[in-house]
């Protein structure tokens, strides 16, 4: 069957209401588009787990914060839409802003603690704007899977925190984060870098390379871990880190040991572009 695009949030949520009383099983993934292998990573597991594959693509205003690249960020509606086609994407829900904002909503959800942490802490609002949105489009789409990139370690964790908070019927998946060949995790803004500053963005992945090596050679202490990791980032003089941060895994809390798995998250700016990286160590 074709490829549907929808636009409307009526006939995009009557249509969901139609395949679930067919007693179709939904799974969302949602996107900001510029499409990647991460994002049809995310599609091919969504396939896995649903009988009707829904891509969002919708580059949502109030996640940005003033001065972020709300208006640069990348878009290129026919190649995400070629890619979700040879991907066996059921439909592409589309809206644009005024579709799924009222000039005067006033109306958020806002998760109040994992949120203000690592991302949370350098962009406040930011959860804020994607909690809210990704409500939206769960209520808009219905799905009875949702299925998330590990690349955004912090968001997974607040939408599962959502999900269970407010007693959304909706079941999250996370799947794994997506290299380039040489390890650079797959990230729509990557476009932004310069062919010498793509070269410098690989010191994230060689940051954590080095954390994973020093664990698994047994050290359980984070300081000499974070210290090794700061070490490789500063080699580069270029990248600018805005945090290095190491979290228990589930609940975010920042610890001195390896007890249990601990999420190693970086964030590093590199020519004005700010790209997140992360492992899992223990
Ligand atoms: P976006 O950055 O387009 O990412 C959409 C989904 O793809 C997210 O779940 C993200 O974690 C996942 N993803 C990105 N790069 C990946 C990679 N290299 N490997 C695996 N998965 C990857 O995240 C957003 O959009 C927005 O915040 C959104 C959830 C759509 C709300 O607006």
């Amino acid at each position: 069957m074709n490829m549907r695009v929808m636009t409307s949030v009526k006939a995009m949520q009557q249509h969901a209401l139609g395949e679930k009383r067919a007693g179709r099983k939904i799974g969302l993934v949602p996107t900001m588009g510029y499409l990647h292998e991460g994002h049809l990573s995310l599609v091919a597991l969504a396939r896995a787990h649903a009988e009707v594959v829904i891509v969002s693509i919708f580059v949502n205003p109030i996640q940005f914060l003033p001065g972020e690249d709300l208006a640069s960020y990348p878009r290129d509606f026919e190649r995400d839409r070629e890619l979700c086609t040879r991907a066996g994407v059921d439909l592409i829900f589309c809206p644009n802003p005024e579709e799924m904002y009222a000039a005067d909503h006033s109306v958020f959800v806002e998760e109040t603690s994992l949120s203000n942490v690592l991302c949370g802490a350098s962009r406040s609002g930011h959860f804020r704007g994607v909690t809210s949105v990704v409500a939206k489009l769960f209520n808009i789409t219905l799905p009875d899977v949702a299925v998330f990139g590990q690349k955004d370690a912090q968001q997974c964790r607040v939408i599962q925190r959502m999900v269970r908070d407010l007693n959304i019927p909706v079941e999250i998946i996370v799947g794994p984060i997506i290299r380039e060949p040489d390890g650079l995790a797959m990230s729509s803004r990557n476009k932004y870098l310069s062919p010498a500053n793509r070269k410098r963005a690989l010191c994230l992945r060689r940051a954590l390379a080095t954390a994973e090596r020093l664990v698994q050679a047994g050290e359980r202490s984070i300081m000499p871990v974070k210290l090794a990791v700061m070490a490789v980032i500063s080699e580069v003089p270029e990248a600018l880190i805005d945090y290095v941060v190491f979290m228990d895994n589930e609940t975010l809390e920042p610890v001195s040991e390896i007890q249990r798995p601990v999420l190693a998250a970086l964030a590093v700016r590199i020519g004005g572009t700010r790209l997140i990286d992360n492992t899992i160590l223990g």
